[in-house]
């Protein structure tokens, strides 16, 4: 069979169909609806079916600038949330001056197009302004933090799905006992900074559900387990004394040529989330190329194979009710900075290509979410 061959069954197979025109070797093909079970329902209408809900990270510059785009996300998601305009960076030019442009600008964008609407971030350690290392300190930290969490939570409170209350707080490299990362945060106010964010996050915000967001739980390597096992550790202490912590965000970074991605101890890692009685949300996938071929289709198609096999892995469990990408078009995809390839070809890690047209990884999802069963 050639590569074409497999290649246009998996296409079908996967739902990928009419309007889908791909490249195949210099040429291009267009599957008929009628080939394809599914047709191209979209996403989010796939993911509805089965009581889940289907979104992405995007930029107001993104909606605003980019006809194209801005035509396909909405058809897309029913669940948005900002890449960065809720971030520290974004709204605190200095430590007493706000700007809520952004963030406004895409609140109400999710609300005009009847989308759910995620809050990320407030406690992390990254994208923090430039004044901020040299302003906090054991005496302001505290009201830093309770101030930011009240004023950002408050200005959108009963508007938002859920709040990415603490992101990326667990590091084991850092060698603390407790596998906490060694965190601006960490060091002024020490490890009771998590149950404060949340305690004071139910404050400002009764209705969203409270997520602690979380990368690399998803491998099956030392790093993965000792992740996995801290963040248990945490979650059960921290449920066992009343902290308001409703959900967990994986953020599911994946990488290409990792073939040990959804393995048995992540498997079991969500069950035991399940067994807790908490949410899960895939806040952020993508599949970074790692040292996958150059081959345009061989590439799509070991992405979207990634897609696939961990979205089935994730959507068995049925605590989890939504999966966002980081971003739906290779056009705008922090990857291309962050993990540029080495031969410099463009990087392909999300379900639309540059151009706006579905991928393999499109077909994969939304066959995840055909075959997911119902919540
Ligand atoms: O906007 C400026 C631009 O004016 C300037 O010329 C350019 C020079 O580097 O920087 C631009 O800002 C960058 C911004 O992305 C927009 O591209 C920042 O330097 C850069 O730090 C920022 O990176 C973002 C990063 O979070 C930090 O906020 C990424 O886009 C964003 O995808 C990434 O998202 C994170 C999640 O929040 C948490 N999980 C991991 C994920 C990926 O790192």
């Amino acid at each position: 069979m050639t590569e074409g061959v497999d290649r246009r069954r998996f296409l079908i197979t996967a739902g990928m169909g009419a309007g889908a025109c791909l490249a195949l070797g210099g040429s291009a093909i267009r599957l008929a609806a009628s080939q394809v079970e599914g047709g191209m329902a979209s996403l989010k209408d796939r993911a509805a079916k089965k009581g889940l809900l289907y979104g992405s990270a995007v930029l107001q510059r993104e909606l605003t600038q980019d006809p194209a785009f801005a035509a396909v996300f909405p058809q897309q998601c029913d669940i948005m949330v900002p890449e960065l305009e809720l971030k520290w960076d974004h709204l605190r030019p200095t430590p007493t001056t706000w700007d809520f442009a952004g963030a406004d600008w895409l609140s109400n964008y999710a609300q005009q197009n009847q989308m759910k609407f995620r809050g990320h971030t407030l406690v992390w350690q990254d994208a923090l302004p430039s004044w901020f290392a040299g302003y906090i300190n054991p005496q302001n930290a505290k009201e830093l933090l309770l101030g930011h969490i009240s004023k950002v939570m408050g200005r959108y409170a009963g508007k938002v799905h859920s709040w990415d209350v603490v992101n990326e707080a667990i590091w084991p490299p850092d060698k603390r006992p407790d596998g906490l990362r060694d965190t601006p945060w960490l060091r002024n106010l020490g490890a009771g900074y998590i149950e404060l964010a949340f305690r004071a996050a139910q404050q400002a915000d009764p209705h969203a559900l409270l997520t602690w967001n979380e990368n690399w739980l998803e491998e099956e390597t030392a790093l993965g387990d000792a992740k996995r096992a801290f963040f248990v550790q945490h979650l059960k202490d921290l449920l066992s004394r009343g902290v308001p912590i409703q959900a967990i965000g994986l953020q599911s970074h994946l990488i290409g040529d990792h073939n040990n991605i959804a393995g048995p101890h992540f498997r079991q890692f969500l069950g035991q989330i399940q067994d807790m009685g908490l949410k899960i949300l895939v806040t952020e996938m993508d599949v970074r190329e790692g040292n996958l071929p150059n081959d345009i289709n061989t590439r799509d198609q070991s992405i979207a194979n990634i897609y696939y096999e961990y979205l089935s892995a994730v959507l068995a469990n049925p605590a989890v009710i939504a999966v966002l990408t980081w971003g739906i078009s290779d056009k705008y995809t922090w990857t291309a900075q962050s993990n540029p390839r080495a031969d410099k070809a463009p990087v392909r890690p999300l379900p639309y290509d540059q151009n706006m047209t579905p991928k393999p990884a499109w077909g994969a999802i939304a066959r995840a979410f055909d075959n997911a069963p119902s919540r």
